[in-house]
């Protein structure tokens, strides 16, 4: 485990506590984070050196909980190490860094998993259920908000720090990048970068999704709603007792028999339902994940490729940002 600081402690304790991993090494270049982390887990040996982590022989997977400008070259080392990566969000912070590494983890047949977490969270898991058996009928809009008063960061703008955990689940919902991108911020704190921000995906075919995110909320909301022809969901893991509810509400809309340029517009006022969820730590299930993908050799859903198309899709929204909030198309290849 390489990065000790705010995060990393939460990944190394369901690492110590799973059946499914052993935690072997602590890494961390500050001597008074790896002390302090280090006297929880006397089984596991500590280093300053993330080099000597890397390449030792009893060490099969690293994490990586290092800030985002440290994560290419970590990522990089421990592949040409042949070791598995599970890496922290947001991913790097270019496209080209993205795609090099999706390519070396290729390559050398290794497991390279982001710790997109909300994947993992049985809300989320029953939520793509519902899309996926579409119950929830043609996906209309998604509209989500992660806002409250953030750890602000000193590298990288609150999109690429928080709508990286929405993008995640978007995409892995809606399963393909959007047509185009707008994103429209404003940086408060004195230096150039956004801590308020939304933006906008267009899917070209009629699905239009929205994330808003804020380090400045005095209030911390966490709603992620998705509008289907069917029925619509929300998703609030801020809400312990019913995380997922699944709306029979919405409007149904048929041709006037009378005439034929009129529609009937009726409103659908059903059930709620809030499904029975286990009780599982997204932490714990996403580290169990990546054990379970390397022990098969297979992809975790939140693999290399899906880092890498998040990380198109942030790109393109700070180059939107930079042109005052113009749509910034994707092109069929993912490039932006
Ligand atoms: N998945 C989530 O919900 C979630 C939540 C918070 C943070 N994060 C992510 O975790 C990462 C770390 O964030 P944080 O808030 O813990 O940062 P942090 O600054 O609190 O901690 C980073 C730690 O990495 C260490 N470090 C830096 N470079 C190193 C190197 N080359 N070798 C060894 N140690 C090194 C630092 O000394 C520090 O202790 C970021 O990518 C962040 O976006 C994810």
């Amino acid at each position: 485990m390489v990065g000790l600081g705010y995060w990393g402690p939460n990944l190394v304790r369901n690492i110590a506590g799973s059946p499914a991993t052993e935690l072997v090494a602590l890494c961390d270049q500050d001597e008074g984070r790896l002390a302090s982390v280090g006297a929880s887990y006397p089984s596991a040996r500590t280093t300053t050196d993330s080099a000597a982590v890397l390449a030792a022989d009893d060490v099969d997977a690293v994490c990586i909980a290092t800030p985002v400008s440290t994560h290419h070259d970590l990522v990089r080392a421990a592949l040409e190490s042949g070791k598995h990566v599970l890496v922290e969000k947001p991913f790097v912070t270019s496209v080209e860094e993205a795609e090099q590494l999706v390519a070396l983890a290729r390559d050398r047949g290794l497991v390279l998993m982001l710790d997109h977490v909300f994947l993992y969270s049985p809300a989320v898991r029953r939520l793509a259920t519902a899309v996926q058996d579409g119950e929830l009928g043609d996906l209309q809009y998604i509209d989500s908000v992660r806002i409250n008063l953030g750890l602000v960061q000193h590298d990288v703008n609150v999109l690429w720090d928080l709508a990286a955990h929405d993008l995640s689940i978007i995409d892995h919902l809606v399963g393909r990048l959007p047509r185009s991108v707008s994103a429209f911020g404003e940086a408060h704190q004195g230096h150039d970068l956004v801590d308020v921000a939304y933006l906008h995906l267009d899917y070209g075919d009629g699905l239009i999704a929205s994330v808003h995110v804020n380090w400045l909320s005095p209030v911390k909301i966490r709603h992620f709603l998705v509008g289907g022809s069917r029925r619509s969901a929300l998703y609030d893991e801020l809400d312990p007792s019913e995380r997922l509810k699944i709306y029979d509400r919405g409007v149904d809309s048929t041709p006037d028999p009378e005439s034929r340029r009129r529609i009937l517009v009726s409103y659908r006022s059903g059930d709620v339902v809030a499904p029975a969820l286990e009780p599982v730590e997204p932490l714990r299930a996403m580290v169990e994940h990546f054990a379970d993908s390397v022990a098969r050799g297979a992809a975790p859903l939140s693999d290399g490729e899906q880092g890498l198309r998040v990380v198109r899709i942030l790109a393109a929204a700070d180059r939107s940002l930079a042109a005052g909030g113009a749509a910034v198309t994707l092109d069929a290849g993912g490039g932006a």
